[in-house]
């Protein structure tokens, strides 16, 4: 009786183990030599070049100070580190060995040509949606830049999560394998929008709630998620933006900036960067679909001629005044801090008549940085500033987090959300403060 069930209990391990192999196992695919310059044309290196940058491949394949596409950017994730990896065509250290079909295996199930497992934090669960041509035209510009010999830093990840085919299971439970299907009922301009958003662009990957193992929320789509410690804000109905995000708002702030929205500040900046080699009409179809996932709302329904009122009697009104009647004596006093500090540091530009070159910084009323749900980013705003990439003109706002106490940061921003938010006060407004500039400090 025993013996048999002890029998059982180990064919049930075999078995399971065998299927879990087989589920898991990759073939590796034969190491090529690298095609030259001459094996691709050039029509489809220039829509390749284009089509990395809607897809952000230098973003996270090029380390700080490193050469473009060679990989070792570390990559924190709730799990641990992952560093990108060497993607020029480099054959010991890059993707130089790489066939296409290896290549398009990789980015459709998330499997190197080795036949080994991929992590998400590469968001092949985006990528597996583009079409063969697309990901052929990225081959293409990829195996034609210089190759760099460098090899990837190894991921620091604790057991079990170090071994890799675990992530067939994961993708067993969450990829959703193969090309992106349009919807014919809607328009081409939304369908294309859709499938490079959903797509290459990965808006979602921030954009979205995550669960417990790092996988999208598919009942919670464009709620709002994380990303390098700033807040990704919702894009779907719930959008905390005063004014609602309509097609032309999209694609002005896509283009680097729109005057109801300002710009992108933190990791959406490198977002919108990458993509200004894009075709116009395909920046217009992306706004196209990011406009449909709110339906032109916002979570404050205020109307757009509302909210301008508000902001414009709030930046062109007289100079700041704290109205105390429903506070405490001293909230009053805080607010009143608050108060001189954004006079003296803020107000020469972010008031009335303040005179900059370019242009003159959005209303503080329409950022969703003072209007959101989570504080973090704008104090990462007031503490770095606001540049323009490297090289380029562009608006230019001061970091302050040399001038600011962690106490004068708070009271200022405690007045700036009441001021210009009309929202209700940030609870973990001081201990976002401590956390930031404590990581900022070690
Ligand atoms: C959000 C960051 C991120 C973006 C954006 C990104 N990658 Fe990656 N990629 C990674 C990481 C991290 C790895 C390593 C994953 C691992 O070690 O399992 C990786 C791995 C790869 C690999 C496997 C290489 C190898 O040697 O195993 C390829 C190919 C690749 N990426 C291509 C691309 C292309 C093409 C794009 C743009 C369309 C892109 N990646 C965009 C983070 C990113
Ligand atoms: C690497 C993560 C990341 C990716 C990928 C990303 N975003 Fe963002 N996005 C952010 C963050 C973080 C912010 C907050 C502001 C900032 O970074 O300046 C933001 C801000 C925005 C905003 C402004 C929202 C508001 O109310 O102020 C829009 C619109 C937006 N992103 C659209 C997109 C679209 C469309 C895509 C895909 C093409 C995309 N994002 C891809 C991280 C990301
Ligand atoms: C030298 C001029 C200058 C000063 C001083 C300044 N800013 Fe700015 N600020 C800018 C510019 C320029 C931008 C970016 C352009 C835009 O958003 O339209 C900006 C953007 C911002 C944004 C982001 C708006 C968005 O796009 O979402 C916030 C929030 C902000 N500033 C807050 C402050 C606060 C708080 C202070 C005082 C501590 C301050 N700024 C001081 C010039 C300035």
């Amino acid at each position: 009786m025993w013996k048999r069930l002890l029998l059982g209990l180990i064919v049930l391990v075999l078995a399971a183990g065998i299927g879990f192999f087989a589920l898991a196992w990759r073939s590796a695919y034969d190491p090529i030599d690298p095609p030259g310059r001459t094996a691709f044309d050039d029509a489809a290196i220039a829509r390749g070049a284009a089509l990395a940058g809607i897809g952000d491949c230098a973003v996270c394949h090029t380390a700080a100070g490193g050469e473009a596409y060679a990989g070792g950017l570390p990559i924190p994730t709730p799990f641990g580190t992952i560093y990108s990896t060497n993607i020029t065509p480099d054959p010991e250290t890059g993707i130089g060995r790489w066939s296409e079909a290896a290549f398009r295996r990789s980015m459709r199930e998330g499997v190197a040509r080795d036949g080994s497992h991929l992590y998400p934090a590469f968001p092949y669960p985006h990528f597996t949606k583009a079409t063969d041509e697309d990901i052929r035209a990225i081959y293409a510009f990829l195996m034609t830049r210089e190759p760099v010999r460098a090899e990837a830093p190894a991921n620091q990840l604790p057991f079990p999560l170090n071994f890799r085919p675990l992530m067939a299971g994961w993708n067993l439970l969450f990829l959703d394998e193969g090309p992106f299907r349009p919807d014919p009922n809607q328009s081409e301009a939304w369908n294309r929008g859709a499938y490079l958003a959903e797509g290459l662009g990965h808006c979602g990957s921030c954009h979205t709630p995550v669960n417990a193992l790092g996988a999208e929320r598919k009942d919670r789509r464009y709620a709002g998620g994380v990303a390098e410690g700033w807040h990704a804000p919702a894009l779907d109905a719930s959008s905390p933006a005063p004014m609602p995000w309509t097609e032309e708002a999209l694609a002005n702030y896509l283009r680097g900036w729109d005057p109801h929205h300002g710009l992108a500040a933190g990791p959406m900046a490198p977002v919108v960067e990458t993509m200004k080699d894009a075709p116009a009409a395909d920046i217009a179809a992306i706004a196209t679909y990011v406009a449909s996932l709110s339906g032109g709302r916002t979570a404050s329904r205020r109307s757009a001629d509302q909210v301008v009122a508000f902001a414009e009697e709030r930046a062109f009104g007289p100079v700041p005044q704290v109205d105390r009647p429903k506070i405490s004596a001293v909230q009053a006093e805080g607010l009143q801090d608050g108060e001189r500090l954004f006079v003296g540091a803020c107000a020469t530009c972010h008031h009335e008549g303040g005179a900059l070159p370019y242009t003159r910084p959005v209303e503080l009323s329409f950022s969703s940085s003072v209007t959101g749900p989570d504080p973090r980013n704008l104090v990462r705003i007031v503490l770095d500033g606001i540049h323009p990439p490297e090289g380029q003109p562009g608006p230019i706002m001061p970091g302050f987090a040399g001038a600011l106490t962690d106490q004068q940061l708070e009271a200022l921003l405690i007045y700036v959300r009441r001021h210009f938010g009309n929202a209700p006060a940030w609870r973990e407004l001081g201990a976002t403060i401590r956390d930031i500039r404590g990581s900022d400090a070690s």
